[in-house]
C-alpha cells in the first residue's frame, strides 16, 4: 500500500502534529505500507482563485506543488490528513490544499483511496475538526476509516500518553488492513452514494458551463 500524507504544520515533522502523524504512518509501515509525507508550508499549495479551470478542463492552472500532490494521491492507495487546531479548524496550509480539491470533488477523483486524519490542539476542539477532515476524504471519493488527536494540554512534557500512541500506530495499522480487506462500511457506503448522486445531479445541471466534468460524469453514467 503506497500512502502520501499532507501535513499542514508550519513546525513540519518536529512539532506535535508531525510527530502524531509519524506515529501512524509507522504504524502502517510495520504493516508494509510505503509512505511519503508532503509538508504544506505556506506557499506549497496556494489559496484556489475560484477560476473554475478545474471544473472546464480537469486540472489547476496554478503553477505550484497542487497537480503533482494531486497526481501522486490519484497514484496511491491511501491518504492521511494531519493538522493542527488553528482557531477551532485545520490550518490555512491545508485548508488551501482541500479548496484546491473542488475539481476532485465534483468527480470524486480519490475514489477506491483509504484514508484518515491526524489533529493536534493546545486545549481541545479536535473532534469536529477530525470529522471535517473525514468528511472531506469522503466527498474526494475515499474511505476514511478513523482519526486519531492529540489535546497538547493533556500530554506529557515533549510526549504523548502511550494510550494516545497506541490509537494513533493502531489507526497506522487498521488503514492498511482496511484498504487490504478492501472494507467499506454500511455507513460510509451510503454516505458517499449519496454524495455520488449529488454531485451526478449538479453537474448534469451545470453541464455547458463545466464541459470536462459535465464528460467525466456522462462517461460515468454510460459505465453505470
Ligand atoms: C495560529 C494558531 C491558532 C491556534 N488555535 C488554537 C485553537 O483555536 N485551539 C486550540 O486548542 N489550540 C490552538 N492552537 C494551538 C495548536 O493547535 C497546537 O499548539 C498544536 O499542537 C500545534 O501543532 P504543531 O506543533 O504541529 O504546529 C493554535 C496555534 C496557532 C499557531
Amino acid at each position: 500500500m503506497r500512502i502520501i500524507s499532507l501535513l499542514g504544520s508550519p513546525h513540519g515533522l518536529k512539532g506535535n502534529t508531525g510527530r502524531l502523524l509519524s506515529i501512524v504512518l509507522a504504524g502502517a509501515e510495520a504493516e508494509g505500507a510505503k509512505v511519503e509525507v508532503e509538508i504544506l508550508k505556506g506557499d506549497t499549495v496556494l489559496p484556489c482563485l475560484g477560476c473554475d479551470i478545474c471544473h472546464k478542463k480537469g486540472y489547476c492552472a496554478q503553477k505550484d506543488r497542487f497537480e503533482p500532490l494531486r497526481e501522486s494521491i490519484a497514484a496511491a492507495d491511501g491518504v492521511v490528513l494531519a493538522s493542527p487546531n488553528y482557531i477551532f479548524n485545520v490550518s490555512a496550509q491545508l485548508k488551501a490544499f482541500m479548496d484546491r480539491c473542488c475539481g476532485v470533488i465534483h468527480c470524486m477523483s480519490f475514489w477506491g483511496k483509504y484514508g484518515a486524519s491526524v489533529v493536534t490542539s493546545g486545549g481541545g476542539d479536535e473532534e469536529p475538526i477530525a470529522e471535517y477532515m473525514n468528511h472531506f476524504l469522503l466527498t474526494t471519493g475515499a474511505v476514511p476509516v478513523g482519526a486519531v488527536s492529540a489535546r497538547m494540554s493533556e500530554m506529557p512534557e515533549g510526549g504523548f500518553t502511550d494510550k494516545v500512541e497506541e490509537k494513533a500506530r493502531e489507526l497506522g495499522r487498521r488503514l492498511v488492513s482496511a484498504w487490504r480487506a478492501s472494507e467499506v462500511p454500511q455507513p460510509v457506503q451510503e454516505q458517499r452514494q449519496n454524495f455520488r448522486e449529488r454531485m451526478q445531479a449538479l453537474i448534469t445541471y451545470r453541464g455547458p458551463e463545466w464541459p470536462y466534468e459535465y464528460a467525466y460524469w456522462q462517461e460515468q453514467l454510460k459505465a453505470e
